[in-house]
């Protein structure tokens, strides 16, 4: 089921939204009126993901660029703001994981996520600022229950997402007064995605996922998608600085048996 609203009119970024729960995002603000600019690494992607755009009506536009590289992303986001005009929705959800110990896990191995996760939402973040509409734009970091939640062989995960979840905090403080509202939204266990093939490999791994949810079902982008929109409409013009949990009950009790399961799959212990 997906919620019906008017988005168009308006500007709508999606950064790492060429696959999975972002691209879902980017799917449901296109069917409801939006134009959508989407960027990832891959310019294959990225095609992909502006010609599904556009088959659902919407008008749709890409770049490639990796959140690592601050001047590309602000040369990507000035080139939307060009042709789209002033944001009106910022989605900032590109992210790198893998399972790896601590001890497993090269110096650099764990910078790679801090730079994906955490330096590339600040970049994201920064780039875009002045393109945002100033008073009425709304920013979502995508983050993730490892924010708050210790997971093992997540280290670098739960670092990094949980600086996310704090420039989100700072910055509704810093943007507020600007018009500007941030928020992060928590997915809990996606169905189908890419995080979820990492870090639950087996169909046994699965499954376990399946029941530690409160709702005994894994979630579908859309139900992640549904609550973006909601954060980016008007309905939730008083609602910044909140990190909102999309995630059946997930993180409430259920994510402890993932949390003490997933050594198993790191290269090494
Ligand atoms: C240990 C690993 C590793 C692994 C990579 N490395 N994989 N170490 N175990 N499984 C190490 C490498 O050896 C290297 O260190 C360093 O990490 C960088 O690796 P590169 O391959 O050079 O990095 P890069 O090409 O930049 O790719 C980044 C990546 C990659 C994060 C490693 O997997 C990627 O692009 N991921 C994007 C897609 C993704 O991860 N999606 C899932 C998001 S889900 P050395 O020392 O050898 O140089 C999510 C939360 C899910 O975020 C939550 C579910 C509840
Ligand atoms: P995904 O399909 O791998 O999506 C990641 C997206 O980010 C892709 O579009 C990828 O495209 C892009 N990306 C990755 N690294 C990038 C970089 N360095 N620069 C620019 N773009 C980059 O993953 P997903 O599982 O759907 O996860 C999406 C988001 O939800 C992430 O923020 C993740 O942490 C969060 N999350 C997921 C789950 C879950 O169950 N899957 C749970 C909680 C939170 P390219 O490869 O082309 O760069």
């Amino acid at each position: 089921m997906t919620m019906t609203m008017d988005f168009s009119n308006q500007t709508v970024v999606v950064i790492g939204g060429t696959s999975g729960i972002n691209r879902g995002i980017a799917e449901l603000f296109a069917e409801q009126g939006a134009r959508v600019a989407v960027a990832s690494r891959s310019q294959d992607k990225v095609d992909d993901t502006v010609a599904k755009l556009e088959s659902l009506g919407a008008q749709a536009m890409g770049f490639s660029a990796d959140v690592r590289q601050p001047e590309a992303i602000a040369n990507g986001l000035a080139s939307v703001h060009k042709a789209f005009g002033d944001f009106d929705v910022l989605v900032s959800g590109a992210a790198g994981n893998f399972p790896a110990t601590a001890k497993g896990m090269s110096t650099n191995a764990f910078k790679t996520v801090i730079e994906i996760d955490l330096l590339g939402t600040f970049h994201v973040m920064k780039g875009a600022y002045p393109f945002l509409k100033k008073p009425g734009s709304s920013i979502i970091n995508i983050s993730a229950p490892q924010a708050f939640l210790a997971m093992q062989a997540q280290s670098h995960v739960c670092a990094a997402k949980a600086g996310v979840d704090m420039i989100t905090r700072t910055l509704a403080l810093e943007w507020g007064p600007e018009g500007i509202r941030v928020n992060s939204v928590v997915p809990g266990p996606i169905d189908g995605t890419e995080g979820m093939a990492r870090l639950a490999p087996s169909e046994e791994m699965r499954q376990s996922a399946v029941n530690s949810v409160p709702l005994q079902r894994m979630g579908w982008p859309v139900d992640v998608a549904n609550v973006c929109a909601f954060l980016a409409s008007p309905l939730a013009s008083y609602v910044n600085g909140v990190i909102l949990p999309v995630d059946g009950g997930w993180a409430t009790a259920g994510a402890g048996s993932m949390a003490m399961g997933m050594e198993a799959f790191a290269r090494h212990s």
